[in-house]
């Protein structure tokens, strides 16, 4: 029995990982993308698929093209558009995680050692550039400008998003409204773009395209809140990537955001020295989870995350019942309380 999604609970108990059953729904897509995206990564200048190889056969969750056919499937469409266009979604993350680990300095993705550490800042940089072109001609290879429209603006936001975060590294004066505006651009952004493009496919009308593409950005500002608070958190190894990146780079995210709003003078000392100045001895990442403990930082962060979900989900009511609906319902939950 479907509850009434406005009404629907946040679960104490989040809901089994719902990226296997869509996996399984939606198999035969997610063969034809994942086909397309060994073929189009390829060249003949070796690197390329050398060192983009080793990052696309890593796996990653293909969270981003799974959204693209679901939300193309949630309609009803039946023709292959959508295959394309979840590559070209897939081809621009991993553009820009391959970007963003050297701008990070981060030596480990997906479970092995990051392309920038095995290749070098240089390789990984222009490898990156090389799959952004692709994404662009994907893009253009669908033909429909509307299409072109939505995921190139947002490759342009992810790289403002970026950019907008360089410039508060290190700025502990950062406060929450600018970590939303990093978070939406950096992250959220291709997430509402991926359902968006599905919804277009599938030639909807505007308020149900716009439907998918606000259930996209929320999950997106909920999942990358939960990357965030995973960086202070024990079980982050198990997403394949290094516990206490962010405290190390003096990344400003909203769990630190929200200690620092409530933090006593030693404790502003403590993150100034840290995060301001980057003088960092080994044992204040321990110090710093202490002290996010203490103003129950990352419970609270992931209560702010919780709220972002159930705002995805009311944006879900607008469009029809599909068994799909419900998966990206429990998808939003999920995404909270992740160890993914
Ligand atoms: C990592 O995204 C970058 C963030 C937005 C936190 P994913 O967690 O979706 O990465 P993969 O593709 O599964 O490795
Ligand atoms: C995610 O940012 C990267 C992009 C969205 C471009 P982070 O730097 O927080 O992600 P991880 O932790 O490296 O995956
Ligand atoms: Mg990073
Ligand atoms: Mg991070």
């Amino acid at each position: 029995m479907q509850m009434p999604l406005t009404n629907r609970p946040i679960q104490a108990a989040p809901p089994a990982n719902p990226l296997g059953a869509m996996t399984n729904l939606l198999q035969t897509d997610l063969q034809a993308v994942n086909a397309l995206i060994m073929q189009r990564m390829q060249s003949e200048v070796t690197l390329i698929p050398e060192l983009a190889g080793h990052l696309i056969a890593a796996g990653g969750k293909r969270i981003r093209p799974l959204l693209t056919l679901a939300s193309a499937a949630l309609f009803g469409y039946e023709g292959t558009r959508q295959h394309r266009l979840a590559a070209c979604v897939e081809f621009i993350h991993t553009a820009t995680l391959l970007h963003d680990d050297v701008v990070d300095a981060s030596d480990q993705r997906r479970g092995r050692s990051s392309a920038n550490a095995l290749f070098g800042n240089e390789a990984a940089v222009l490898v990156g550039d090389f799959l952004f072109s692709r994404a662009f001609q994907l893009m253009t290879e669908d033909g429909s400008l509307e299409v072109l429209r939505i995921l190139s603006g947002a490759s342009a936001v992810i790289a403002e998003g970026e950019v907008l975060q360089l410039a508060a590294v290190n700025d502990i004066g950062t406060d929450e409204a600018h970590y939303k505006r990093v978070i939406a651009a950096k992250t959220a952004e291709l997430f509402a773009a991926a359902c968006e493009v599905g919804a277009v496919v599938a030639e909807r009308g505007a308020e149900e395209c716009a439907a998918l593409r606000n259930y996209g950005m929320n999950l997106g500002m909920a999942f990358q809140i939960a990357d965030d608070v995973l960086d202070y958190a024990a079980r982050r190894e198990r997403l394949g990537k290094s516990l206490g990146d962010d405290f190390k780079e003096g990344k400003m995210t909203l769990p630190v955001i929200r200690a620092i709003a409530r933090a006593d003078a030693a404790e502003r000392k403590f993150w100034s020295r840290c995060i301001g100045d980057m003088e960092q001895s080994d044992a204040d990442f321990a110090q710093a989870c202490a002290i996010l403990a203490r103003h129950d930082a990352l419970e609270e962060s992931l209560a702010e995350a919780r709220r972002y979900a159930e705002q995805g989900i009311a944006a879900l009511a607008a469009v029809g019942g599909s068994p799909l609906r419900g998966h990206l319902e429990d998808l939003i939950v999920f995404a909270v309380d992740r160890d993914y």
